[in-house]
């Protein structure tokens, strides 16, 4: 990666920043904003698939702000906007919207498992559309790489099917994009079931460690952790398959400490001194982030102002991108 390989990954203003957004995503786009041309965007258009209640989205989207800067992306280095100040994203998403087809988007592991836990609950046309939106952020900045948790992987790969679509149908006009996931962490599982990914819609918020929480409340969530039945010296070992639980554990271990699962699982003969040397583990890198971020709150007018700048900086390129799709198209200058 050079200063100019050109990365951009979007986060959702929908509920708090949890560990496993931050070792999924964030912890990485804070390492690599000095090796390569960084955007990140809070996605606010995105979260309006599931918003029906006013004055939460802005909210939400100026407190995502705030950790995004306490996780360490400088705004001298990186470019950070929301979504919904750089109006080419929505433009692109319909010109997405139209290269791609129903069946494409049916298939859509996120949209199924979304429209599960919604069911009986409005499901808005825009969450089936949604890839099409999220096609629109990455390919605006001609996109080199996407780093991303797993669970994006397949919205990158309809991505790179829509972009070739688009270059075979009006001519080389989009970059092909990359997903990048980290080596560790870019599964966190939830700790109450640890077959599902950490999430903020998890049923159960006992599963879900937000980086706000007060170090007793992480601590508690450790503690609690769902493992198994199993007893004796070799209790603690990493097999995801057999011991999914475990697993997490030592996996979130590993993640925060540089070090690897087996390794950890060596020095640990029992559940309960895994889960508070997790939970200590996690705290040591959590507890600076959400100081600064209470901090960063404070000002709320200067989050405001930097997003400005952020946006301004996008609408440069997003224009640029936009103005030459319809080009390609050949579309009626205005
Ligand atoms: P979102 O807002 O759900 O999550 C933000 C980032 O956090 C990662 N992540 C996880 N990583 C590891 N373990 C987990 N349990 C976990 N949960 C979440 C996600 O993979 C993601 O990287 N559709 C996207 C937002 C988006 C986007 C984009 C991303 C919109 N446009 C363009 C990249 C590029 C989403 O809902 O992420």
């Amino acid at each position: 990666m050079s200063t100019t390989t050109r990365v951009l990954s979007c986060i959702q203003p929908t509920g708090d920043v949890h560990l496993g957004n931050y070792l999924g995503a964030l912890r990485n786009w804070e390492r690599g904003q000095h090796e390569c041309d960084a955007f990140h965007g809070i996605v606010d258009l995105h979260a309006l698939t599931v918003t029906e209640e006013p004055g939460v989205v802005g909210e939400a989207t100026l407190s995502l702000a705030a950790m995004l800067f306490a996780v360490g992306l400088d705004p001298d280095v990186a470019t950070v906007f929301a979504q919904s100040h750089v109006p080419e994203h929505s433009e692109l998403a319909w010109i997405m919207q139209c290269n791609v087809a129903y069946g494409e988007l049916s298939r859509m592991t996120q949209f199924k498992d979304k429209t599960t836990k919604r069911e009986g609950q409005f499901i808005s046309a825009g969450l089936f559309t949604y890839p099409a939106l999220q096609a629109a952020d990455i390919l605006l900045y001609d996109t080199a790489e996407v780093p991303v948790g797993d669970d994006q992987r397949q919205h990158i790969e309809i991505t790179r099917d829509i972009a070739i679509r688009f270059n075979h149908r009006f001519g080389e006009t989009f970059v092909l994009p990359e997903a990048v996931t980290p080596a560790a962490g870019a599964r966190v599982m939830s700790l109450q079931n640890p077959t599902a990914k950490m999430s903020k819609s998890d049923d159960s918020s006992a599963g879900c460690v937000e980086i706000v929480d007060e170090p007793s409340v992480v601590m508690k969530k450790f503690k609690r952790a769902v493992t198994d039945s199993d007893t004796g010296p070799d209790a603690v070992r990493f097999d995801r398959e057999a011991k999914p639980g475990v697993a997490n554990l030592l996996e979130i271990h590993a993640a925060v400490t540089g070090r690897t699962p087996e390794e950890i699982a060596a020095e640990f003969e029992q559940y309960g001194a895994l889960k508070v040397a997790t939970g200590e583990a996690v705290l040591a890198v959590l507890d600076p982030i959400r100081t600064r971020y209470h901090e960063l709150m404070d000002d709320r007018g200067e989050l405001a102002r930097l997003l400005r700048v952020g946006a301004l900086k996008a609408r440069e390129v997003a224009s640029t991108t936009l103005e030459r799709t319809h080009r390609a198209i050949g579309m009626l200058p205005a």
